[in-house]
């Protein structure tokens, strides 16, 4: 089976060519680079810019599949959650292709593609835990098999790669912040500034962000020396603060798992902000105290991209392939089979 999977959620335009065995027979990614002056997404450049790039993407990506259009099993798409107008974008040109084609066409909740993504390289054992920290989500489930999926826990407010994209802002850093932050907190003291950890001692599994942003806030406009001393001690303190968070709601998941004698071997983190090797290595520690081992997909696989998309297709359709054009993109799309 050849999938040809589509992803638009947010700002990157990806297509990718999978095939069954995993083999990736070709994958292109566009970052649209227009937010960078702005600070962040805005929604209607972003559906404009996957509509310029999407035809052109999906023709080079053909080109370096050596396949031909016939040659394609099923076509996919992220049809939620996301921005609407974007998801609007990927999932009607994959519907149209796949009418053309006519070929099956099977939404793909994002949410989904990023919990999945961990097993294309990793040996994982059902049930296992995970953390889906990107910009717009910060989750945690209880992933029981494919298709089966328990949200332990979640943000109230602010997303992680949300609050690190502000954070940046507030530090006159370039968009995204994570990778920003990541890099010059390497330089700073991240004992400097004591920083809120909010619900980070409450025992559910529930975050809160937008205090630490609010807290930092009020420090830049106290100080008058934003100089990169001061920037690299706020980015240090600030993703020593968000690790200390993930650490304990790492610690209450294990408890609540050892409560309802559930047992698990793998803990994932997947999502843009999983690829920040600090968060990672931290958690690592933590994660092999408990005798576990900790899963990340690809590298590849971390930011937005077609490639897992594609993935949680094959698996979800292993046996079948139900195709369902009528299926309607939804900005909220859920994947605890609630959506309404
Ligand atoms: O998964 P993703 O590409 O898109 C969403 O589904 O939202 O995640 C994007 C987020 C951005 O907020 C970005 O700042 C963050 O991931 N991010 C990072 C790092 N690389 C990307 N955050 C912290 N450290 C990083 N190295
Ligand atoms: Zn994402």
């Amino acid at each position: 089976m050849i999938v040809f999977a589509v992803e638009t959620s947010c700002d990157e335009t990806s297509v990718c060519i999978i095939r069954e065995n995993k083999k990736i027979l070709s994958h292109v990614t566009y970052s649209q680079k227009d937010h960078i002056k702005f600070g962040g997404v805005i929604p209607e450049l972003a559906s404009r810019a996957h509509l310029q790039i999407l035809q052109r993407i999906s023709k080079k990506a053909i080109l370096e599949s050596g396949i031909n259009n016939e040659d394609i099993d099923v076509v996919t798409a992220t049809c939620g959650p996301g921005l609407i107008g974007c998801l609007l974008v990927g999932s009607t040109f994959a519907k149209s292709f796949s009418i053309g084609l006519n070929k099956p066409f099977v939404p793909i909740n994002h949410l989904e593609g990023h919990l999945l993504s961990t097993t294309y390289n990793n040996n994982v054992t059902y049930p296992f835990i995970s953390f889906l920290l990107t910009g717009g989500h910060t989750q945690i489930y209880l992933v029981k098999s494919i298709n089966n999926y328990e949200l332990l826990g979640e943000t109230c407010d602010d997303a992680i790669g949300e609050a690190f994209d502000k954070i940046a802002k507030l530090l006159d850093l370039p968009y995204p912040g994570g990778p920003e932050i990541e890099k010059i907190a390497k330089n700073g003291d991240e004992k400097k500034f004591i920083l809120p950890a909010p619900l980070s001692n409450k025992k559910d599994l529930n975050f809160s962000f937008s205090g630490i942003k609010t807290s930092i806030n009020l420090i830049v406009k106290k100080n008058n020396k934003i100089n990169s001393e001061f920037k690299s001690d706020m980015s240090a303190s600030f993703q020593y603060t968000v690790t200390k968070i993930l650490e304990s709601k790492l610690r209450t998941v294990m408890n609540f798992l050892d409560n309802k004698k559930i047992s698990v071997s793998n803990i994932a983190l997947v999502g843009g902000v999983a690829a920040n090797k600090y968060i990672n290595g931290r958690i690592k520690k933590i994660v092999e105290n408990f005798n576990c081992s900790l899963v990340s997909p690809p590298d590849f696989m971390l930011g937005d991209n077609a490639a897992m998309i594609g993935w949680a297709c094959l698996q979800k359709n292993s046996t079948k392939v139900k195709s369902n054009l009528l299926f309607k993109a939804n900005p909220r799309l859920s994947i605890l089979g609630d959506n309404k």
